[in-house]
């Protein structure tokens, strides 16, 4: 697949759709045998798990098929959709901005990015990020809070280093640790979970 002529395609849902249209597998960032060690620390089998930005990433159905039976799959791309409904109809596939998640409160355990917030921040710099990028973030956190369970945890797979991620995510509500992987290039796999103190209501 050659690059698009602008990072800021990689927000626009118009260059995913076409790109779905042709391409039927690509994993971003390394593939889940990769950083299976790390996220099974975290995540049980029995937990209700939502995916964002699946893409058309293996990372799902390689879960699916290691015992995690309970996970949701959303896009903004429904052509990836359809095709992934298709691929794997065991799971659900529903189409829907990261910026407006339409799910009830506490309805999972754990989110899950990998390269999706990647792809929204492609045109921040990485030591100043713009008031613009800053709000979309804490309105995406805020969105993950909501559908997380008290004792939820937010999962995000990125090489995004710790000095422009962490604030971003730290800012709403979290308590976040970080692990590396890969070899050569480092990938990071961080961890943020609900601070307990939050008392109810204020959610
Ligand atoms: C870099 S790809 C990562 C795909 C997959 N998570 C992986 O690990 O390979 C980013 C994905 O996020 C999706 N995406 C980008 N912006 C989105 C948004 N605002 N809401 C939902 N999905 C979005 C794109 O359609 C694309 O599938």
């Amino acid at each position: 697949m050659d690059l698009p002529p602008s990072n800021k395609s990689y927000q626009d849902v118009n260059y995913w759709n076409e790109r779905y249209s042709v391409e039927e597998n690509y994993d971003w960032f390394k593939t889940y045998k990769d950083f299976v060690h790390l996220l099974e620390r975290h995540v049980k089998k029995t937990d209700r798990i939502l995916m964002l930005g699946c893409g058309n990433s293996s990372l799902s159905e390689s879960m699916y098929n290691d015992g995690y039976k309970h996970i949701v799959n959303v896009d903004f791309s429904d052509i990836v959709l359809k095709k992934m409904n298709q691929r794997l109809p065991s799971m659900e596939w529903i189409t829907m901005d990261i910026k407006h998640l339409a799910f009830l409160a506490r309805s999972f355990d754990v989110v899950i990015e990998k390269g999706t917030l990647d792809a929204l921040l492609v045109d921040e710099d990485v030591w100043h990020i713009s008031d613009k990028g800053a709000e979309m973030m804490s309105q995406i956190m805020e969105n993950v809070h909501h559908v997380l369970s008290q004792t939820g945890k937010f999962i995000s797979v990125t090489f995004a280093q710790p000095h422009f991620r962490l604030p971003l995510i730290r800012k709403t509500f979290w308590e976040v640790n970080y692990e590396t992987f890969g070899d050569g290039f480092h990938y990071f796999f961080y961890v943020a979970n609900m601070k307990t103190e939050s008392p109810e209501g204020e959610r």
